[in-house]
C-alpha cells in the first residue's frame, strides 16, 4: 500500500536539492564557526550572507533585514513579544486577528500578562480580517497589529497590504507584522509591496528543513531580543548561526518561488477535483473556505453528524495522512479557535479534516482520500 501523504501544511519532506545545499555544513566541508576569523570561519560566513543575499532578493528587501531564527515560532515571537515590548514606552496596545497561529495569538496571551491591552480582529464566514474593522480599533498607543498572510487551518489569504495602509496611518506610530509561514512560496511576496515591518517565514513548510526561520525586520524598527549573548543576527538574535538550516531555507524559498505559478496551477486544479469528489460522494459536508481569496493548497472540510477525529483515524488506517482541524487531546476537545471565529458551530467544528496537498500529491492520492472520506463517514455516521 503507497502511502498517502496530504497533510503538506503541517510539513514537508527536504527536496534532494535543498539537502545538497545543506551537506557541505554538515560536514568536513565546510564546518566553522562565521563568527571565528580563520578561514574555515570565513567560509560559512560567506555562505550564510550570500543565502543571506538571496533570500532578500527574492522578498524584495535588503540583506540586513534578514534575521535567521529557530522557525516560524521563533519569528512570531521574536516579532511580537520583541516588537511590543521595544515599544511599551509609546504604548501598551496591540491587535492580532483571532485567527492567528498559536505562535502569535500565545504571544498575544502572554503580552496580556506584561500588562498589555490585546485586542482581537474578528473575520467573515470565509475567515477574511475586515480592514475597517481595524480602523476602527486602532488608538494613539497602538504599537503593533499582527494578521497572518494565509491562515493555516482554511489557507484563507488576509488583505495585508491594506492592513499595512490603514494601521500606518492610524493614530499611533503602530508597527505591522504579518506570520507568512503558510503564504511563502504559495503566493509572490514582496515586503515593500505589502508594506510590512516585520514577516516570518519557516522552511519545513517549503522543503527545507526544520528547525529554521526567519524574521524579516525592517531597517530602523526596534525589537527586544528574545535570546540574549553573542552579537549574532545584527544583535537581534544570539546563537551559532544554523549554517546547514540557513543554506536549506535559502534553497527552499529560492525553488519554491521558481516554480510557484506551474506548481500553483496543477495543485490548484487537484484541490478543486477533491472539493467536487467530497461535494459529490458525501453527503452533508461542509467546505470552511474563502470563495476567492485562499492558498491552492489547503482544504478544510466539516461533515454533519460526525463527532471528533474518527475520519482522520480512518484514513490513518488506510494509510492516507490528514490533520485535524482541532486541538484535541485524549480528555479535552476544544474545536478550533479559527472555525469558531468563522461563525462554524462547535459540534459541527469537531469533525473538521484538513487535507493539504503538496508536490508529491497525485489525481490518484486525491481519488483515494475522496473514496476514503465517503467510507468513513459512512461507517463514523452508522
Ligand atoms: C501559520 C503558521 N505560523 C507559524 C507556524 C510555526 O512554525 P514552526 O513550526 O516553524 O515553528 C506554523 C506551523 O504550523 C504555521 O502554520
Amino acid at each position: 500500500m503507497k502511502f498517502v501523504y496530504l497533510d503538506h501544511a503541517a510539513t514537508t519532506p527536504v527536496r534532494p536539492e535543498v539537502r545538497e545545499a545543506m551537506l557541505p555544513f554538515l560536514g568536513e566541508e565546510c564546518p566553522g564557526n562565521p563568527s571565528s576569523i580563520h578561514a574555515a570561519g570565513r567560509a560559512a560566513r560567506k555562505a550564510l550572507e550570500d543565502a543571506r543575499e538571496k533570500i532578500a532578493g527574492l522578498l524584495g528587501t535588503q540583506p540586513r533585514e534578514i534575521v535567521f531564527t529557530s522557525g516560524g515560532t521563533e519569528s512570531d515571537n521574536l516579532a511580537v513579544l520583541g516588537a511590543a515590548r521595544a515599544a511599551a514606552g509609546l504604548g501598551k496596545h496591540v491587535v492580532m486577528s483571532a485567527i492567528e497561529h498559536h505562535a502569535v495569538g500565545h504571544a498575544g496571551d502572554q503580552l496580556k500578562e506584561e500588562g498589555f491591552a490585546v485586542e482581537r480582529l474578528g473575520v467573515d464566514a470565509g475567515g477574511r480580517v475586515e480592514p475597517e474593522e481595524l480602523k476602527k480599533r486602532l488608538r494613539p498607543d497602538t504599537v503593533l497589529v499582527s494578521v497572518m498572510l494565509a491562515n493555516n487551518e482554511v489557507g484563507t489569504l488576509q488583505p495585508v497590504e491594506e492592513i499595512s495602509r490603514i494601521a500606518h496611518a492610524g493614530p499611533g506610530k503602530t508597527l505591522v507584522h504579518t506570520d507568512a509561514v503558510q503564504a511563502a512560496g504559495k503566493i509572490p511576496i514582496n515586503v515593500k509591496a505589502l508594506g510590512v515591518d516585520l514577516l516570518s517565514i519557516s522552511a519545513h513548510k517549503i522543503y527545507g528543513p526544520k528547525g529554521i526561520g526567519l524574521l524579516y525586520v525592517r531597517k530602523g524598527v526596534r525589537l527586544a531580543p528574545l535570546l540574549v549573548g553573542g552579537d549574532h543576527e545584527f544583535g537581534r538574535r544570539a546563537g551559532t548561526e544554523n549554517a546547514a538550516g540557513i543554506a536549506g531555507i535559502a534553497k527552499a524559498l529560492e525553488l519554491a518561488v521558481a516554480e510557484m505559478t506551474s506548481e500553483n496551477q496543477r495543485i490548484s486544479a487537484l484541490r478543486a477535483r477533491l472539493a467536487e469528489g467530497l461535494r459529490e460522494h458525501v453527503p452533508g459536508v461542509h467546505l470552511n473556505q474563502h470563495a476567492t481569496e485562499r492558498l491552492p493548497h489547503i482544504l478544510s472540510a466539516c461533515f454533519d453528524g460526525i463527532e471528533g477525529e474518527g475520519i482522520i483515524l480512518h484514513l490513518d488506517q488506510e494509510g492516507i495522512s490528514v490533520a485535524s482541524g482541532s486541538a484535541c487531546t485524549s480528555t479535552h476537545r476544544e474545536p478550533s479557535h479559527v472555525l469558531a471565529a468563522m461563525g462554524v458551530r462547535a459540534q459541527l467544528a469537531v469533525s473538521a479534516t484538513r487535507y493539504s496537498l503538496g508536490r508529491a500529491t497525485t489525481e490518484d492520492h486525491i481519488d483515494r482520500a475522496i473514496d476514503a472520506t465517503a467510507r468513513a463517514v459512512q461507517k463514523l455516521r452508522q
